[in-house]
């Protein structure tokens, strides 16, 4: 999720790592920390902004060897005892961690039995736990060790007094890579750390670890060496940030499967067809009584909101309705001690969605939250809530975080659903499809280049419908927002029903129409509104289930999503309108990743 540095080598460690921590900045991040070995070790955290000349006047140190880490938190508040470097109880062995470790808790749990005393609330902690454990006289065999008891994810790098001259480092999903220089190696989550060290980097690939001494690099798997050479970056420092995208929106849309599956990580208890969501745990039998829900959110989280309401009704058997926040505020909601908000906000500071979430507050409604922000107003302020685990989203353009939020919002819904009368065969079903989607929104950006030229193709056109119905009708409204915000083009989201009672009279020839339009149980309705649209001559580009042959019969262009549950196809079907706003506004030469007029987060009324 976020960065990691390490340097070993003749020059002093703590400068080198401070900078490259610095040009990780842009990830954007809560807290961090470093630790370097001089004659004794050296750790340092905070909470905030890396401040280089702050830190640096505060420390000084000699040490040729260190790790230093930018957290994102998912797991425990931000603070100071949350950041890394986690240490071990007896202070010798360091571990910055980037990743979820899915099994954290029954880990934790193990390991306080066996007297291990914890400082954090963190996830990571319970690998610096499991390295002290395992470790006899060798680092990267305790490493090594302790990994076999995990599962999640992870970037990590690790280094100890007890075998001082070494950092080790491991991956599984979470990208790390090994700078190599005259007697001298970095480790880094990210190019950008490195490049004004060396150019010469080895990319880590899962399941390999690494043992960097300064003086040699050995690279195992399975306990084997492997001979790999350094490449040569080209990229330069802007490049590197965008881990080679063009852009930041690029770089987050194609992170999208990882947003689904860590989202999801650890979070399923797939025989009792059922989910397991831990901030929720304080208000569980709360949410037994509760029989109305609002859902509240602005821009892109507000269609999050829509497909909420749809899903809470149809499976949780939940009255639901969702509202804009600048809206929400000044209406009159009825509450009362059954009544639930949900408030949705990837940064967690929207002022439109806290005021609402204030004002329920006042009411008595239960207020629940899910934000990307770990430690955000929002985060604060609710009586419980679940984050997206995201990770940092930079683009103005909400993508990846709309993704997290569709995806935990389907876990509530199993979660409440179980609570009522959503079936144990049901919740099963949802489940399942649910550990299916990161594969299958991997097939859709596999499909990148055909939606390129689809973009390219359309980028003449100065007005746009994208129209859809029930849970794709909030996509129509997404995908029209995402066009418009960044390459500045009217498009309208319209409900497929509604085209007839107005909008078609702006139908013709020069006015496209997007219609998601996957195999469900509205698919017949939209055929007749793409045929209305058709019989006006308006081009239209599908997103249809794969396997439908009908729709070639009808549409301009088609874009296919796999099949998957209903109520699970938003998350499929906005992906492909990510891509197309993107290749569409990239192709005018707008600004994609700071759109004028926008702010990633908007935190006046
Ligand atoms: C997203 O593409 C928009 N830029 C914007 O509508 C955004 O979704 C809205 O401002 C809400 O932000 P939040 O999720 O941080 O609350
Ligand atoms: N899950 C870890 C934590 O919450 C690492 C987060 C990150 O990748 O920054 O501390």
């Amino acid at each position: 999720m976020c960065g990691i540095v390490g340097y070993i080598g003749k020059q002093k460690a703590l400068p080198i790592i401070l900078s490259g921590l610095e040009r990780l900045e842009y990830r954007g991040y809560d807290s961090f920390g470093f630790c370097v070995f001089n004659s004794k070790p050296l750790l340092y955290k905070e909470v905030g902004k890396i401040s280089l000349a702050k830190a640096l006047a505060k420390i000084k140190s000699d040490g040729l060897i260190g790790i230093g880490h930018t957290r994102w938190a998912t797991t425990g508040e931000v603070t100071k005892e949350n950041a890394h470097p986690h240490s071990g109880c007896k202070e010798e062995i360091f571990v910055v961690h980037n990743g979820i470790i899915e099994n954290y808790k029954q880990l934790k749990e193990k390991l306080i039995k066996e007297g291990h005393k914890f400082k954090s609330e963190t996830d990571t902690e319970v690998i610096v736990h499991l390295i002290e454990k395992y470790f006899k006289d060798n680092l990267e065999k305790a490493v090594t060790r302790a990994l076999k008891d995990i599962r999640g994810t992870y970037g990590l790098a690790v280094i100890s007094v007890k075998d001082p001259d070494k950092i080790v480092a491991a991956r599984l999903s979470s990208p790390l890579i090994i700078g190599v220089s005259e007697d001298e190696f970095l480790i880094a989550s990210d190019p950008s750390a490195i490049i004004t060290t060396t150019r010469q980097i080895i990319i880590l690939e899962d399941n390999e670890v690494a043992v960097i001494k300064k003086d040699g690099l050995t690279i195992l798997k399975e306990e084997k060496e492997l001979k790999k050479e350094p490449e040569m970056i080209e990229w330069d420092i802007e490049q590197a940030e965008k881990g080679g995208y063009k852009h930041f929106m690029l770089k987050e849309i194609m992170e999208e499967p990882n947003v689904i599956e860590d989202a999801i990580r650890g979070r399923f208890i797939l025989e009792e067809g059922n989910v397991k969501l831990g901030g929720l745990e304080s208000v569980e039998k709360k949410l037994r009584e509760i029989n109305n829900i609002f859902l509240i959110g602005c821009g892109t989280a507000h269609y999050a909101c829509k497909i909420g309401e749809y899903m809470f009704e149809e499976y949780a058997d939940i009255l639901s309705q969702s509202d804009f926040g600048s809206e929400f505020r000044y209406r009159k909601p009825i509450v009362d001690k059954k009544t639930a908000s949900i408030f949705i906000s990837q940064s967690g500071e929207t002022a439109d969605t806290l005021g609402c979430l204030k004002e329920m507050k006042e009411k008595g409604a239960m207020c629940l939250g899910i934000t990307n922000v770990v430690g955000s107003s929002q985060s604060r302020e609710t009586n419980a809530g679940v984050y997206t685990r995201s990770g940092p989203e930079i683009a103005v353009a909400s993508t990846k975080a709309f993704i997290g939020q569709l995806t935990i919002l389907a876990m509530i819904t199993v979660y409440l659903g179980r609570q009522r009368n959503m079936s144990l065969t049901e919740g099963k079903e949802i489940v399942s499809a649910l550990k299916k989607l990161p594969l299958m929104a991997k097939e859709i950006l596999i499909q990148a280049e055909e939606i390129k030229k689809i973009a390219k193709k359309y980028n003449k056109y100065k007005d746009f419908f994208f129209i859809g119905r029930k849970y794709n009708y909030p996509i129509a409204l997404e995908g029209a927002l995402k066009l418009k915000e960044i390459s500045y083009v009217h498009a309208e989201g319209v409900a497929g029903g509604e085209l007839k009672h107005g909008p078609l009279a702006l139908i013709d020839k020069n006015c496209p129409t997007i219609a998601i339009c996957p195999t469900d149980a509205v698919y017949e309705k939209m055929i007749s509104n793409i045929e209305e649209i058709k019989a006006r001559k308006g081009p239209v580009i599908a997103i249809a289930s794969k396997g439908n042959e009908e729709i070639k019969k009808i549409a301009d262009e088609i874009i296919y999503i796999p099949k998957t549950l209903e109520i699970l196809t938003p998350i499929l079907s906005v992906i492909p309108l990510h891509l197309f706003a993107y290749y569409f506004a990239d192709s005018l030469g707008c600004d994609v990743d700071k759109p004028k007029n926008l702010a990633k987060s908007v935190t006046v009324e």
